[in-house]
């Protein structure tokens, strides 16, 4: 077991899900997506910059084809906290009309995030719409969502790791950690 804490400036960090276990349950997921998808070709429309990681490790083991695209929001800012106000950075570059489009986030906490982005992918009409979210806090959502393939549900703590920041650092690590508080 991995028992390394990691310290960014006076806080400290421990593995909560360590890279074999992710691995595993990406593999899983990318199995369930292939069979749902089986004769279509859907469009992974990555969140950045936190679902990077996950998307490209999803992808490469997926056995349907599959097109890429990304969008950029950002809700948090460089505090712990979410701001509640989401901004637009890069909005999307492939047309969704018509498509089956899956989109890939990190984590999903208030649920403000993906309730943005359903309605905007909704306003391009597109075949469907589905959401896979590597992480998904318990019992933090404000708003009414629905996640269609969850990696795992973890407790209302800030992680770091496989993407997430800490004001934008450590998105570089191959495991998610945990708050130590
Ligand atoms: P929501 O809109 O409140 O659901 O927030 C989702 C976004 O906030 C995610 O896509 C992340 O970028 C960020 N976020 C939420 N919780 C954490 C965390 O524990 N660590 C790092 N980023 C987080
Ligand atoms: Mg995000």
């Amino acid at each position: 077991m991995n028992t390394e804490i990691i310290k960014v400036d006076d806080l400290e960090f421990e593995v909560l899900i360590d890279s074999e276990r992710l691995q595993h349950r990406i593999r899983e997921l990318a199995k369930e997506i292939s069979k749902d998808y089986k004769g279509k070709t859907p469009i992974f429309v990555g969140v950045l910059n936190g679902a990077v990681l996950f998307l490209a490790d999803l992808i490469r083991n997926l056995t349907i084809d599959c097109e890429i695209d990304f969008i950029k929001i950002s809700s948090y800012g460089n505090e712990r906290i979410s701001s509640g106000q989401i901004t637009m950075i890069k909005d999307f570059s492939a047309d969704l009309h018509a498509r089956d489009v899956v989109v890939v986030e990190d984590i999903v906490d208030s649920g403000r995030s993906v309730n943005y982005l359903k309605q905007r992918i909704e306003s391009m009409k597109p075949a469907s719409i589905k959401f896979v979210s590597l992480l998904v806090k318990r019992n933090c959502a404000v708003v009414p969502l629905h996640i269609d393939y969850v990696g795992f549900e973890i407790e209302n703590k800030f992680v770091i790791g496989y993407g997430l920041d800490l004001a934008q650092k450590k998105r570089n690590l191959n495991a998610i950690y945990q708050i130590k508080e």
